[in-house]
């Protein structure tokens, strides 16, 4: 009998990333090369039941709502197969937690869904992404493994906990407090807590082919000296809904917080996450407006937009 087969699907990042020096691990350009010449390349891989399928080939500074859209719509598509175990999603590292996050909430799967990357180019003298695609691919075919992880220099992260830390080392991810999933060794994952839930955000994924508007939900920053000045601006432009990146336990700047009520009045959504890299916003007697909880601002912002899609 034929094992069943793990899809591995391209969007580009540093994984893809081609530089013409190798000895330059910055000075690259991200999403040259399509998934299944990177997979070629990887020695071990050659005999697996693998199929590949590049969604875009984009740097994740520039990831948008049509990639989203085509990413989740695949993923649903392959992970209906009964012939096929889990899934591999090759993404940039810059905006991998909104991706994972955003795949978690349309998606909850009950099979593995493991978005990988790689802080060096595939040019590099010594390029991480061929070991995170080989982990990523050992992840996506373990018995048991299910929901949307990160895999990253041997690390299992929860979507709903991963966030990118560094801006240059190889393991540039954390999940927080709540600590990684497991670890990946030899092609083995060793567990340390448990997979995530298969829990979906009701509905979502099946409105996603017909959305023509997506709410347009902007992120702005509670910091000293800070005003209702942007808030205004994106009132009058039409925003749909809010997040504030507050400060410590979900605190805003009184001006700011003055603005983004006023929002509300208009039919603005608004939600409070913590600018704070660790820790959840704790509730209290004083909450004018609601909070996230333990979400960044950039997760936080993707709940506002799945709520408020047509
Ligand atoms: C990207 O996010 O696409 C570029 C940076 C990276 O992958 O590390």
């Amino acid at each position: 009998m034929t094992p069943p087969k793990i899809v591995v699907l391209g969007t580009g990042g540093t994984l893809a990333g081609s530089a013409a020096n190798a000895a330059d691990n910055l000075g690259y350009q991200a999403g040259q090369i399509g998934i299944a010449q990177l997979l070629a390349g990887i020695p071990g891989l050659r005999d697996l039941p693998l199929a590949t399928e590049d969604v875009a080939r984009i740097d994740s500074k520039d990831m948008g709502f049509e990639v989203w859209r085509s990413l989740a719509l695949r993923c649903a598509h392959w992970l209906a197969q009964d012939d096929v175990a889990g899934i591999v999603v090759g993404h940039g590292t810059d905006t991998l937690e909104e991706t994972a996050f955003f795949l978690h909430s349309v998606l909850g799967p009950a099979k593995p869904v493991v978005v990988t990357c790689a802080m060096r180019p595939a040019s590099a003298l010594a390029p991480d992404g061929p070991q995170n695609l080989v982990d990523a691919i050992a992840v996506a075919a373990t018995a048991g493994a299910r929901g949307v992880v990160a895999v990253c220099a041997g690390t299992v992260h929860a979507a709903l906990d991963v966030a990118k830390q560094h801006t240059y080392r190889l393991d540039a991810f954390t999940s927080g407090d709540a600590g990684p999933i497991g670890y990946v060794e030899e092609r083995r994952v060793r567990l340390v807590r448990p997979w995530p839930g298969e829990e979906r955000l009701p509905a979502v994924l099946e409105r996603l082919p017909a959305v023509v508007r997506w709410p347009r939900v902007e992120i702005v920053t509670s910091h000293a000296g800070a005003s209702g000045a942007v808030v205004e601006a994106l009132v009058a432009q039409g925003v749909d809904g809010l997040v504030v990146a507050a400060t410590g336990n979900g605190t805003v700047h009184h001006e700011l917080e003055t603005a983004l009520l006023a929002a509300r009045e208009r039919g603005v959504r608004v939600l409070r996450a913590s600018r704070c890299a660790q820790g959840l916003v704790q509730s209290t007697a004083h909450d004018w407006l609601p909070h996230a909880g333990g979400l960044s601002p950039v997760k936080a912002r993707i709940v506002l937009l799945l709520e408020l899609l047509p």
